[in-house]
């Protein structure tokens, strides 16, 4: 059927985010904490053949037109080549890409564009190795600043980096990112933290804030934003830099929520639809995929699930709670 992944308040899902594992191999202070988590066990994740049975379902029969995977950090995963691959010679065609922290893509860079890859979004919060190291408690940044590299040059672009400022370790170092991203052609996003740390540890307060990111670089930096009319639905707000061509980006998710146009849905590495980032039900499609369900019946399913999504995430309510699984365990 054409029926496609509406929910109650007129969005339509479009975009499928598909966690791959919930494993990582940083540790980011902002989303957990330094001995990990307790990560899923081998049996609860879907098989390659499941992931790629039911993102088949949502191209084919739900209208689903990008596919992104995501982690943990999906680079782990080790069918990711041979999954992406498959994704890619789906009809229609969807666009594919992959969000990563970097470390490892040097060395994978060009079998995924080879496997069709169309992009990379990969997260880097600074470019100074002490600072690297408080923040992600790994000494990794010469691996990921060679992953990004090797992106750009197997053309796996536009490469956008993903940075969340985080006030007293690298909130200062704004500019310095955005140089470094100027010089070599990635597009840089800034986002403001969000409420999925698995130590529960965000607070308002010391949220560093969209606002505050472009003031600091319009200090430094001719800014002007681009044609709003031009967004969509994508999270980031745009500027051109120094006249352009090149742009920056705010993804202000929690001081200016863009669920209103939100296009999401999200499939964890476990098989759960969740049809936000915040929501607090998920539905199963993995007991119905191993039961022996058909295309059609796990289609239906997958539509009834978003008929619980809610009009946006609730951070600014003053009821609101965080989901009790973290941003590792959902993906980006
Ligand atoms: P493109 O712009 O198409 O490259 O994708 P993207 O920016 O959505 O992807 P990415 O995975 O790089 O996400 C960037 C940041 O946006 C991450 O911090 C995400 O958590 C945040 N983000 C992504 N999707 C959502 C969403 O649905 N809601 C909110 N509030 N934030 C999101
Ligand atoms: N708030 C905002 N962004 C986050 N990310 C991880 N945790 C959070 C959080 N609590 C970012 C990562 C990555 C993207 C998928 O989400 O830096 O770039
Ligand atoms: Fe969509 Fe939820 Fe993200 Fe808002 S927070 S944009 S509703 S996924």
């Amino acid at each position: 059927t054409q029926l496609g992944l509406a929910d109650r308040f007129g969005r339509v899902a479009t975009d499928l985010r598909v966690s791959l594992t919930d494993r990582c191999n940083l540790r980011c202070t902002y989303c957990m904490p330094e001995e990990g988590l307790d990560w899923l066990a081998k049996p609860e994740l879907l098989t390659d053949d499941e992931v790629v049975r039911l993102v088949s379902i949502a191209v084919k029969h739900l209208g689903v037109q990008e596919i992104r995977f995501t982690g943990g950090e999906p680079l782990l995963r080790r069918g990711l080549v041979g999954i992406v691959a498959r994704t890619t010679e789906l009809t229609p065609r969807p666009e594919v890409s992959l969000t990563t922290n970097g470390i490892g893509l040097a060395r994978q860079a060009q079998a995924l564009k080879d496997a069709g890859l169309d992009r990379v979004n990969v997260s880097l919060d600074t470019v100074q190795q002490d600072t690297f190291i408080e923040l992600a408690r790994r000494d990794r940044l010469k691996d990921v600043l060679a992953g990004l590299d090797a992106a750009q040059a197997a053309g796996l672009t536009p490469v956008k980096v993903n940075a969340v400022l985080m006030r007293g370790v690298n909130d200062q170092q704004a500019p310095q990112l955005l140089e470094y991203c100027l010089e070599r052609g990635y597009e840089l996003r800034f986002i403001e933290q969000m409420p999925l740390d698995a130590q529960h540890g965000w607070n308002r307060a010391t949220m560093v804030t969209a606002d505050e990111i472009l003031d600091q670089l319009s200090d430094r930096f001719d800014l002007q934003p681009t044609d709003a009319a031009t967004r969509g639905s994508a999270p980031a707000e745009s500027f051109t830099v120094r006249g352009g061509p090149q742009t920056v980006g705010i993804i202000a998710s929690v001081t200016r929520p863009f669920c209103g146009d939100c296009d999401r849905v999200r499939l964890t590495a476990d098989g759960q639809v969740r049809d936000c980032l915040f929501a607090r039900t998920e539905s199963d499609l993995r007991s119905a995929l191993r039961g022996g369900a058909d295309d059609e019946e796990l289609a239906d399913r997958w539509r009834r699930a978003m008929r619980n999504k809610l009009p946006g995430h609730g951070i600014n309510d003053p009821s609101f709670l965080q989901p009790t699984r973290p941003m590792s365990a959902i993906g980006g």
